[in-house]
């Protein structure tokens, strides 16, 4: 089985790398077509797949399409492709606040499932969306196993893709802004930052794995905080200095910026 890709920039080669190296295929059946020839030769050498400055070309070797350009590009994009598409072709698009039904106006014979992973996808750790006009269509079903092998994928309705957005993509770098963070604060103590940063990593890979089942966050809280010790007291300070009420601040604030993306 073959797949292609239209872009292999931030996004397109994490999700590139992440799927050459599972078992769903073969890196040479993975055909990825970019404008930028530095980007193709990086992608090629890195991951071992097939590729191409034609666009024509990539899209005749697969059924499903992912494309994965900025949201100005899309235009150029799917007006070169859409007479080139035969009707059982699958769009799949990660392009961030651009909606099936307009990707539909320029082809509306095609099926259009929309895909929203985050770049740890090149990690085989993606946490990612997909949503479609019917999510119970094998198509789609395909779609979130394909989007599996690169981490955790949910399929959801379309009207949650921008909370997804926020919460899964931008999500990647509020995290890492409260690893560094935490680095700082480590550095502070004595460690050197290589070392602070290692742990820290480590630190959220162990908090997040204790709550994998579903335990309350809160649970995990109250594991950790000895009644007027260190933990609490530095919760404390941290919610003095509005730590929940700034994130959810960030995360609203991002929510109306993608809301509001033409
Ligand atoms: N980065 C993320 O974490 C993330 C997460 C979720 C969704 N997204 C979405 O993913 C999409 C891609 O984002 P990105 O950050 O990966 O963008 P990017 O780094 O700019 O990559 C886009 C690639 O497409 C190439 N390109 C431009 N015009 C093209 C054309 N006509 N045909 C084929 N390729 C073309 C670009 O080449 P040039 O550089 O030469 O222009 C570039 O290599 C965006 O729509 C974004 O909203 C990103």
């Amino acid at each position: 089985m073959k797949v292609t890709v239209i872009g292999s920039g931030n996004l397109g080669s994490s999700i590139i790398k992440g799927l050459a190296s599972s078992d769903m295929f073969d890196p040479k059946d993975i055909i990825v077509a970019d404008k930028s020839k530095e980007n193709l030769n990086n992608i090629q050498q890195e991951a071992g797949v097939t590729v191409t400055e034609n666009n024509l070309e990539a899209i005749a070797q697969s059924r499903m399409i992912i494309l994965s350009v900025q949201p100005r590009i899309l235009p150029v994009v799917m007006n070169e492709i859409k007479d080139h598409l035969k009707e059982d072709q699958v769009v799949i698009s990660t392009i961030t606040g651009v909606s099936i039904s307009e990707i539909n106006e320029y082809i509306p014979s095609n099926k259009v499932i929309r895909a929203m992973p985050n770049t740890a996808a090149v990690k085989q750790a993606s946490m990612s969306f997909i949503c479609a006009n019917e999510l119970e269509d094998e198509d789609t079903i395909f779609v979130e196993k394909m989007f599996t092998t690169i981490g955790k994928a949910i399929r959801i309705e379309e009207r949650l893709m921008q909370a997804a957005t926020v919460l899964g993509a931008s999500g990647t770098a509020f995290f890492l802004r409260f690893l560094r963070a935490m680095t700082q604060g480590g550095v502070q103590m004595g460690f050197h930052p290589h070392e602070a940063q290692s742990i820290a990593a480590q630190v959220a890979i162990g908090a997040a794995a204790l709550i994998e089942d579903g335990t309350h966050a809160e649970v995990e809280v109250d594991n950790v905080t000895t009644p007027q010790g260190c933990t609490i007291e530095g919760l404390n300070a941290m919610e003095h200095n509005g730590l929940t009420s700034s994130v959810i601040k960030g995360i609203m604030a991002a929510y109306r910026r993608i809301s509001n993306i033409q």
